[in-house]
């Protein structure tokens, strides 16, 4: 196997880091992943592949964080976006497409009554926190210790520049132990406008976590006996495990949500969806944004959003990833080397045993970049409806080579 060089992708950071603070900032920053032997600058994709500004090609298993759920440069995707681009992206107000995605996404999620747009997945989380606190007339909200929320700075996991003030209605559990929220609740319950989760734990720099049976159904259950708002924060799994809510498949169903990432395949769009009592607080609190009302976006969501129903997408995210994961437990047990491959198969994440500082998953996803498949060393990875399984046999010759060089490295 060649392996690849980085050369144009150096310069340019190097470039950047003159005139960009870190460079490149978030999770893509090169400190996050294996600096030097990485990928950092991009030039295109299709389907399942992108191809770095070096002119590498790799088997993407992040999918943009996210975004990217049909596979890069989707041609029907592609071809609503080109027509509302000819004809105006940005208006002094929506176009059509705003209320048929709203009708569309009151369809699709059967708590929803209705819906409304943004552009990050933090606009419409904090804005639910709002509307919480403007139905209920009580300030605090309780979210699980460590959940990634986004960067407002009642959430931001690095807090320079927030003040205490920022957090002080911000109270927090164990994600999972009931025990544990039934206590905070207790507590304070006069006091919480509502309780935010997320559909399983994905945190960066630790192995997912799929909550226990009865986990949601037992917040739901809190919720109902103490008048709080049920706050889903479905951003990053959202329409990865199924297109009614994350929840739907466990028979539990939030007050509001949230989704971003995965809605318009790549273009820039969040949403909240609710139920009927919270329209009176939803119409009190105030959502504007520059961009909010621009058609592109809304005519991509659209369209990603039919074609992942008319395809079977997530069955077949679902199966994919499944091929994955199990390929990379029997190599990695042929090699000796145990791993921990966690979360679900769509949303999947791999770690070794016995690695607290991930250097040996920084030095397996060096591997496997250098011989072409896109992995992240401590952030959960993602499937598309456009990866194969002869991708997947690609990818795991290249994992056994990767597998191959960690037990070389560290027995
Ligand atoms: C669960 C969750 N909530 C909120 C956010 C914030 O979304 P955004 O980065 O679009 O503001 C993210 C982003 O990764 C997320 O994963």
């Amino acid at each position: 196997m060649t392996m690849y060089a980085f050369t144009r992708s150096q310069n340019l950071f190097e470039r950047a880091a003159r005139v960009v603070p870190n460079g490149i900032y978030g999770p893509m920053s090169p400190a996050f992943l294996v600096p030097g032997h990485y990928p950092y600058f991009f030039q295109r994709g299709a389907g399942s592949h992108v191809w770095d500004v070096d002119g590498n090609e790799y088997i993407d298993y992040m999918c943009s964080y996210g975004p990217i759920v049909l596979g890069h440069c989707h041609p029907k995707v592609e071809a609503a976006v080109a027509a509302q681009q000819q004809a105006g992206n940005c208006f002094n107000g929506p176009g059509s497409a705003f209320v048929e995605l709203a009708e569309r996404l009151v369809d699709l999620t059967p708590f929803a009554d209705w819906a409304l747009f943004a552009k990050n997945g933090s606009d419409v989380v904090t804005w639910s926190l709002l509307v919480a606190r403007e139905h209920t007339s009580r300030p605090k909200i309780v979210m699980a210790d460590g959940t990634y929320h986004g960067t407002d700075a009642w959430c931001t996991p690095l807090t320079a520049g927030t003040t205490p003030a920022d957090r002080a209605e911000i109270l927090t559990f164990k994600y999972d132990d009931l025990a544990d929220l039934q206590r905070v609740v207790a507590a304070h319950h006069e006091q919480i406008a509502g309780i935010i989760v997320t559909p399983f734990r994905h945190e960066a720099f630790h192995d997912q976590e799929m909550p226990g049976t009865g986990f949601h159904q037992g917040v739901r259950e809190l919720c109902d006996a103490h008048g709080i708002v049920f706050i889903l924060d479905d951003v990053r799994a959202g329409f990865r495990l199924h297109l009614g809510g994350s929840l739907e498949g466990l028979g539990v169903r939030p007050d509001i949500a949230s989704y971003c990432k995965a809605i318009a395949n790549g273009y820039p769009l969040s949403a909240s969806v609710g139920r009927e009592f919270l329209r009176p607080a939803a119409e009190r609190v105030f959502l504007a944004g520059t961009f909010f009302m621009s058609a592109v976006p809304m005519v991509a969501a659209l369209a990603t959003l039919e074609e992942l129903a008319a395809s079977g997408a997530i069955q077949h995210m679902w199966h994919v990833g499944t091929l994955l994961g199990r390929g990379l437990e029997d190599q990695a047990r042929a090699h000796g080397l145990p791993i921990n491959v966690t979360g679900p198969p769509a949303i999947p994440f791999m770690s070794f045993a016995d690695d607290p500082d991930f250097e040996r998953n920084r030095w397996f996803c060096a591997a496997c970049a250098a011989r072409g498949v896109y992995f992240h060393p401590h952030h959960n990875w993602f499937l598309s409806a456009a990866h194969t399984e002869e991708d997947i046999a690609r990818t795991l010759d290249v994992t056994d080579a990767a597998f191959r060089s960690v037990k070389e490295k560290w027995g």
